[in-house]
C-alpha cells in the first residue's frame, strides 16, 4: 500500500475520499472528530500544491439525486473553517458544472463534491460512475477508513483508473488495529459494551482467540447473564442469542480467557432521567426492574483488570451513560482506561468516543478510531475492501 507522501501531487488534481459521515443538526456539524482526523492529509496536499477534490458521503439518501437533508454544505463549511480557507461545494457530481469547477481549481485549493450517494452508482460500485469520478482527477488518495468496509465506487471501483494511495489516517487506523491484534503487549484487555450482543458476537468470538481478559458491559451483558442462569428482571435481552452466548463462555473457558461479567448493577423501573434507582447484586435482580448500568463492585472489578493491562481495546458503553443516573459505570471505565498510561489504549465506536470526550480524557488515550462498522469488521478478522483496493493485503 503506497502512502500519500509517495505521490507526486504538485499541480495535480487529487481525488481525496474521506469519511465525513458526521452528525448534522439544523445545518450545523455537531461533532467534527472525523473531519479533524483527516486534516493532516488535507494539509499535506495543500502544502504540496495539490488541487484537492474532496469526495464524501453523508447518511443514506435514496440515490435519486439531491436531497436537502443530506447535502454536504454544512460539512464543506465546517472543513473550510478548520482549514481557514475557502472550500467550495459542487452542485452535482458528474455534471458540466463540476467539470468547470474542477478546471477552475488552483494549486492548494480545495473543492468538495456533493454527497456521492446522491448518485446510485456510488453504492452499486457502478463502473461508469467510478470512471466518471476518476476522470475528474490525476491521482486518488483514500483516507476514508470509516468507509473502507463498503465496496463502493469511490472506495473500490475508482482504483482501476488512477494511481492510488492511502492517506495518513487510513494508514494509522489499519496499522494500529493490525499491530494490536498481531502483537499486543500483554495482558490484553478488551472491554465491550453496548446494547446488542448480536452486533458484537463475531467480534467477541474473534477476540477470545487473542485477548487475556474480556470485559462485558452494557445491555448485552444480560444475554450472557441469562446464559449463565441468572434471572435478569426486565433487562434488555436477546433470547435468540443465549445459545451463542453459552458457546462463547465455554470457548473463553477453554482458552483461559477471563470473561468478566457484572457482579452488581444499577437497576430501575424504566430508562428515564428522574427515575428511582437501586443497586443490587447480580443474583438478586428484582423481577420488575431492569439493569441500566454496572454497579460499584463491578466498577472495582473492571478497573482493577484494566489497571493491569498493557493493551486495552474499548468499544461500547457500560450503561445508559447519556442519563446521569446511569453514567457512573461508563465514566469509571473511561477513567480506568485513561489512567493506565503504561498501556496502549485504543477506543473505537461512536458511543465510547463520545464518552471519552464527555469525560475529558481524549488526550490521555493512545488512539481514537474514527471507524465504527469498519473497525468492527477489522476486529472480526475480515479484510476491508477499501484497504484491499489500495493493496494493503498484498504483501
Ligand atoms: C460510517 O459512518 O460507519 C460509514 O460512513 C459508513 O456508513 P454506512 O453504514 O451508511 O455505509
Amino acid at each position: 500500500m503506497r502512502l500519500v507522501n509517495e505521490a507526486d501531487v504538485a499541480g495535480k488534481r487529487v481525488l481525496l475520499r474521506v469519511d465525513f459521515n458526521v452528525p448534522v443538526t439544523d445545518g450545523r456539524v455537531t461533532d467534527d472528530t472525523r473531519i479533524r482526523a483527516v486534516l493532516p492529509t488535507i494539509r499535506y496536499l495543500i502544502d504540496n500544491r495539490a488541487r484537492v477534490i474532496v469526495a464524501a458521503h453523508q447518511g443514506r439518501p435514496k440515490g435519486e439525486g439531491y436531497e436537502r437533508a443530506y447535502t454536504l454544505a454544512p460539512i464543506a463549511y465546517a472543513l473550510g473553517k478548520l482549514l481557514r480557507q475557502d472550500v467550495r461545494l459542487t452542485h452535482d457530481i458528474l455534471g458540466k458544472q463540476t467539470t468547470a469547477d474542477v478546471e477552475a481549481l488552483g494549486d492548494g485549493e480545495v473543492l468538495m463534491l456533493e454527497n456521492l450517494r446522491f448518485d446510485a452508482g456510488e453504492k452499486a460500485n457502478d463502473p461508469a460512475f467510478a470512471r466518471g469520478i476518476a476522470e475528474l482527477a490525476d491521482v486518488y488518495v483514500n483516507d476514508a477508513f470509516a468507509a473502507a468496509h463498503r465496496a463502493h465506487a469511490s472506495v473500490v471501483g475508482v482504483v482501476d483508473h488512477l494511481p492510488s494511495y492511502a492517506g495518513f489516517l487510513m494508514y494509522r487506523e489499519l496499522e494500529t488495529f493490525s499491530r494490536m491484534l498481531a502483537r499486543p503487549e500483554r495482558p490484553f484487555v478488551a472491554i465491550l459494551g453496548g446494547s446488542k450482543v448480536s452486533d458484537k458476537i463475531k467480534v467477541i468470538d474473534k477476540l477470545i482467540d487473542t485477548v487475556d481478559v474480556l470485559i462485558i458491559g452494557g445491555a448485552m451483558c444480560f444475554t450472557f447473564l441469562l446464559a449463565e442462569g441468572y434471572a435478569v428482571g426486565t433487562s434488555r435481552v436477546e433470547r435468540d442469542w443465549v445459545g451463542r452466548a453459552q458457546d462463547l463462555l465455554k470457548k473463553a473457558g477453554e482458552r483461559n480467557v477471563r470473561f468478566l461479567l457484572p457482579i452488581d448493577l444499577v437497576v430501575a423501573d424504566a430508562v428515564a432521567d428522574d427515575v428511582e434507582t437501586a443497586i443490587c447484586d447480580v443474583v438478586a435482580i428484582p423481577e420488575g426492574k431492569m439493569g441500566l448500568d454496572i454497579g460499584p463492585g463491578t466498577v472495582t472489578l473492571y478497573s482493577e483488570a484494566i489497571a493491569e493491562a498493557r493493551t486495552v481495546l474499548w468499544n461500547g458503553p457500560m450503561g445508559v451513560f447519556e442519563i446521569d443516573a446511569f453514567a457512573n459505570g461508563t465514566r469509571q471505565v473511561a477513567t480506568a482506561v485513561a489512567m493506565n498510561q503504561k498501556a496502549v489504549t485504543i477506543i473505537g465506536g461512536g458511543d465510547s468516543i463520545a464518552a471519552i470526550n464527555k469525560f475529558g480524557y481524549n488526550d490521555l488515550v493512545t488512539f481514537i478510531s474514527t471507524g465504527g462498522g469498519a473497525a468492527l469488521e477489522l476486529l472480526e478478522g475480515r479484510q476491508l475492501p477499501g484497504a484491499a483496493a489500495l493493496g494493503y493485503y498484498d504483501e
